[in-house]
């Protein structure tokens, strides 16, 4: 018997992903597995190394050249994940404001995408993962069990953003902020690779006007009826 199903989760910035995806995978016992961190600790390195984000070829490189692990941690009885770029935690250091700047222009190369891309199957391999990001369904794993496409108004999206880097004591400017969410998901999705695309087979929900608790359940019982087991 297999470890379990594979759940894709894909969908614009502040749709709730993340927050559901690991919902999600803590009820069964499944790994997480954030692929846009990954794209973000290419990026961070990317700024480090002051590597011009319209050099390709660097880019490429640079992302064959990092070693990028996903670390779980207990604590405080929670399973937290840790982004962990050539033995450095970098958790923190790629939700930065930089990072989320540079990180469509990294993420829309070629050769970084086929790199994570190859990284992402191999963690998925044995099944029993919720996967998040923009081309789980379509791309990463294309077999996925379950499919979801996770949407919200832009307003709505932009709402979450601010509540979340507000409890995180940092103020921004709400209209600025919706601004920049517009931009990162007219870039993500108009990109000629990998773009950001609802998977035909997928199921899409709609969570301007859910709670975060309702997604989950929902996707819960979709992922019970496609074979996952609690
Ligand atoms: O989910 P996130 O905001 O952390 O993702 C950061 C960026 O990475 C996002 O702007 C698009 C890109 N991304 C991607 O192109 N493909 C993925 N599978 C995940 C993220």
């Amino acid at each position: 018997m297999g470890k379990g199903i594979s759940i894709a989760l894909d969908g614009p910035a502040g749709s709730g992903k993340s927050t559901i995806a690991r919902a999600v995978a803590l009820k069964f016992n499944y790994i997480y597995i954030d692929t846009g961190a990954m794209y973000r600790a290419v990026t961070l390195k990317a700024l480090q190394n002051k590597i011009p984000m319209d050099n390709g070829e660097a880019l490429t490189q640079l992302a064959n050249q990092t070693l990028i692990r996903l670390k779980y941690i207990e604590s405080e009885g929670f399973s937290q994940l840790r982004v962990i770029m050539d033995g450095a935690d970098v958790s923190d250091a790629i939700r930065s404001l930089e990072v989320t700047n540079s990180v469509s222009l990294v993420s829309a190369v070629a050769g970084v995408r086929v790199a994570l891309v190859k990284l992402q199957r191999d963690m998925a391999q044995e099944g029993g993962v919720v996967m998040d990001g923009r081309d789980i369904g379509t791309v990463v794993l294309p077999d996925a069990e379950l499919k979801i496409f996770l949407t919200a108004s832009v307003k709505e999206r932009s709402k979450r953003r601010w509540l979340e880097l507000k409890a995180k004591g940092i103020e921004v400017d709400p209209d600025e902020l919706e601004e920049q969410i517009r931009k990162r998901d007219e870039f993500d999705s108009n990109r000629e690779v990998n773009p950001l695309r609802q998977a035909d087979d997928a199921i899409l929900l709609d969570t301007t006007a859910l709670s975060i608790e309702e997604v989950t359940d929902r996707i819960i019982e979709l992922a019970v009826a496609r074979g996952g087991e609690l």
